[in-house]
Parts: C-alpha cells; structure tokens; sequence
C-alpha cells in the first residue's frame, strides 16, 4: 500500500491539553480494536468538549473519538469550535478517518487548527482545508441562505 503523509507541521502541545486528551483517551470503549483514541475540542470561550471511540459488537457502529467530540460541541456549546485536538498509541502522529474529516469541514472553519499527536507527545498542526481538500458542503448543496 502507498505510503500517506499527514499535512502540517511538528508543534509543542502544552503539557495540559495534552494530558486533557489522554484524559479523554482512557474513557474509550474498545473491546474490538483494542485501540483507544482520545480526542479534545476547544470552543471560543475555552470551553472543552472531549470524546474516546465508542466501539459495537456491530463493527460499523463504532464512532471515532474525533467525532464523539465534535457532535458533543455541536449538541452543548454556544461558541465556534477554536481547535480540535486528537490522540492514539501511533508511530506517527495520528490521522483521522475520512468520514471524521468531512465532519470536521461541516462543523468547523477550513482555518480552524486541528493537532494530531500520539501518546509519546508528538504533535502536527493541521487544518481542516488541508485534511480535506475540496470537501463536500452545503455550498454545493446549493442550500447556503
Ligand atoms: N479511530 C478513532 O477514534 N479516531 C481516529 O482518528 C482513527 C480511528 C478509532 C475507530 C476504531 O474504534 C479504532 O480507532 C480502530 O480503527
């Protein structure tokens, strides 16, 4: 298989958010994967939304953590999303799954940053727009008011 490399640039995470994810981490439910991923999202009023993978015994209907984060912003917080923040054990940093990208360019800027890490502390900066260029949206929807 050909080899995929994240967009971004290697970053410093602030000792605290870093451990906000692992934090988040640890509330995974992989009876499955065996794969624990922790994922933070930070509103404009500093706010912090956090989620884990949620796996099922129906495989499909695992959510990713990336995502229980998001919809957790969407459903409780009344202010822009400013980052989202993301964790696995992984070599590299770790990358998020297609339909979580599309997620991110529905519910966040194409600007926002998006940090990616592993356990060891090791972070890219990203951006929504550079996780999916030319994502699907409203826009061609022909839906935008
Ligand atoms: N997973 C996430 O939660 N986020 C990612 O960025 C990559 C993958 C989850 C889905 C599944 O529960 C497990 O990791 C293995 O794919």
């Amino acid at each position: 298989m050909s080899q995929h490399t994240l967009p971004g640039k290697k970053v410093a995470v602030d000792r605290s958010l870093h451990d906000k994810v692992l934090t988040a981490r640890r509330r995974a439910y992989v009876p499955y994967s065996h794969f624990p991923v922790g994922a933070v999202v930070v509103d404009q009023n500093g706010q912090i939304y956090s989620g884990a993978n949620v796996e099922n015994a129906s495989y499909p209907l695992g959510m990713c953590a990336e995502r229980v984060a998001l919809f957790k912003w969407a459903t409780e917080s009344t202010s822009p999303p400013q980052a989202l923040y993301v964790l696995g054990d992984t070599e590299e940093p770790i990358s998020p799954c297609g339909a979580c990208r599309q997620v991110m360019a529905e519910l966040c800027s194409p600007e926002m940053p998006v940090y990616l890490g592993n356990v060891r502390g090791e972070w890219i900066e990203t951006t929504v727009s550079a996780l999916l260029p030319g994502a699907f949206t409203q826009r061609h929807l022909g839906s935008e008011k």
